[in-house]
């Protein structure tokens, strides 16, 4: 068994905790150590080193996984039942050409049944260029009965392309198989963009320059997992919220759209959604905020935070939630009221024990969602993956809104 095995049947198999405390990080086991999990106790005995190697967590979760481990079990870690995950299903094509993207691949002519959409608080990637197209098969509508946690049929598949300095880099793919299983499979491209290959399971590091001396890497499957796979809906920005009409035009690297995406109306004209709330139709969902720099910064916050930060999720007991609900229209003020003068577990090094906050109104310096998002220090950053540059444009969105929150601000 190797430690990659390992760590994978933890993240597959583990809490959702154990999930966190491996995904993105090099854990090696001291021999026979005991690793508990939620429902399953393994014996892990074949590493040498003695120490816990922990890259990219912070203290909090690192003694987690000490406690994790000394509570430990005692049954082999022997053969592995991944439940649901049928490896031959799961198996993505070995090139991006055989996935259905393309029309004619060498002239790079999109299959016309993908739609090409932007999300209106995009994901920050290192200031990546990205491309994003969805395949719904013939026949088939979306379910928004549940107009947060949309259902999408079997056989959907979205494509997220990525580049830098105007060259394809990878283009990622989510597969749902039905029943509930969702594949996640990376391409990365050649240096003239002759063909994209799969990528391995762990993924590939130092694929392109972002800049000079930092080098984009592209995610392991388990990383994809650590942000796509949570309670509700692996699809994390084809939403009601992302793909409204009515745009913010102060969200953080906003992308320019054209007349052949969809949005939310062109959805619903066309008869690909069903079931969704009748007033989607005259009034396009929006963020409700006090003023616009409030609107951009709470939408920042869902897409970039939002799908690891909320009541769903392992991250449930942190109590700081930034993911909007368009059902109950009302929780970015929870959100704000939830992190506005709290502490958290987190402590802004230097500070004196209590002297650091969620969000610390008119004090940027004292609010930890700041310092976290503006530092690429491994045991601090966040989010804890997917980057090497903090969001200089996000970040100095942030700053803008504590400095102006006032106290009596609503959203
Ligand atoms: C740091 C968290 C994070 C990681 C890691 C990550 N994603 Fe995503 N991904 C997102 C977010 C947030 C969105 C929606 C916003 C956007 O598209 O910019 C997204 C969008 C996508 C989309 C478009 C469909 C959708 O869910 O909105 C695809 C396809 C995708 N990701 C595939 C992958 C694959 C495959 C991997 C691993 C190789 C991966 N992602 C790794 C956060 C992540
Ligand atoms: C891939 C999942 C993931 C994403 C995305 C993510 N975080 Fe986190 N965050 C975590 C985990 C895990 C912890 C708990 C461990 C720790 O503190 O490092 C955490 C903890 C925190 C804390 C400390 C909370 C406390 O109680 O003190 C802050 C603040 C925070 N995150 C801010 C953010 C911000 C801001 C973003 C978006 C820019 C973000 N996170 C995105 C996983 C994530």
């Amino acid at each position: 068994m190797t430690i990659r095995e390992v760590i994978k049947a933890l993240a597959l198999g583990g809490t959702a905790l154990a999930r966190f405390l491996v995904i993105g990080s090099e854990l090696t086991f001291p021999p026979s150590s005991k690793i508990k999990t939620e429902d399953r106790h393994f014996t892990y005995g074949s590493v040498s080193d003695k120490m816990i190697r922990h890259r990219s967590y912070s203290f909090l979760t690192l003694s987690a996984a000490v406690l994790t481990f000394l509570i430990g079990g005692i049954a082999s870690l022997g053969s592995l039942p991944v439940p649901g995950h049928s490896p031959e299903t799961l198996d993505p094509p070995a090139h991006l050409r055989e996935t259905g993207l393309y029309a004619n691949f060498a002239s790079k002519t999109i299959d016309p049944r993908n739609l090409s959409y932007s999300p209106q608080y995009p994901l920050w990637s290192d200031g990546a260029a990205k491309r994003r197209w969805i395949f719904l098969p013939a026949e088939t509508s979306i379910d928004a009965s549940d107009p947060d946690v949309w259902e999408f049929p079997a056989g959907t598949k979205v494509w997220k392309e990525f580049s830098f300095h105007g060259r394809r880099v990878e283009t990622r793919l989510i597969a749902s198989l039905g029943g509930g299983e969702w594949m996640f499979a990376s391409y990365a491209w050649d240096a003239d963009e002759s063909d994209a290959t799969l990528v391995p399971k762990q993924g590939l590091r130092n694929v392109a320059e972002i800049q000079p001396g930092l080098r984009h890497d592209i995610p392991g499957v388990l990383d994809c997992k650590a942000c796509h796979v949570n309670r509700r809906t692996e699809i994390l920005g084809f939403s009601a919220l992302q793909l409204s009409p009515d745009r913010d035009p102060n969200a953080p690297h906003a992308e320019r759209t054209s007349s052949d995406m969809v949005s939310l109306q062109t959805l619903i004209e066309r008869g690909l959604i069903r079931s969704y709330p009748r007033s989607w139709a005259q009034h396009p969902i929006r963020i409700e905020a006090s003023n616009p720099t409030a609107r951009a910064a709470l939408g920042y916050l869902h897409a970039n935070c939002g799908n690891c930060h909320n009541p769903n999720g392992a991250l449930e007991t942190l109590n700081m939630f930034w993911r909007h609900s368009v059902a109950e229209n009302t929780p970015s003020g929870t959100a704000v009221t939830m992190a506005i003068n709290r502490t958290g577990r987190f402590r802004i090094p230097g500070e004196e024990p209590g002297d650091t906050y969620l969000i610390r109104p008119g004090d940027p310096a004292h609010s930890a969602v700041l310092f976290r998002m503006s530092s690429r220090n491994p045991f601090h950053q966040m989010p804890p993956l997917g980057t090497k540059l903090a969001d200089a444009d996000a970040v100095s969105l942030i700053r803008r809104w504590i400095l102006e929150y006032q106290k009596e601000e609503r959203p």
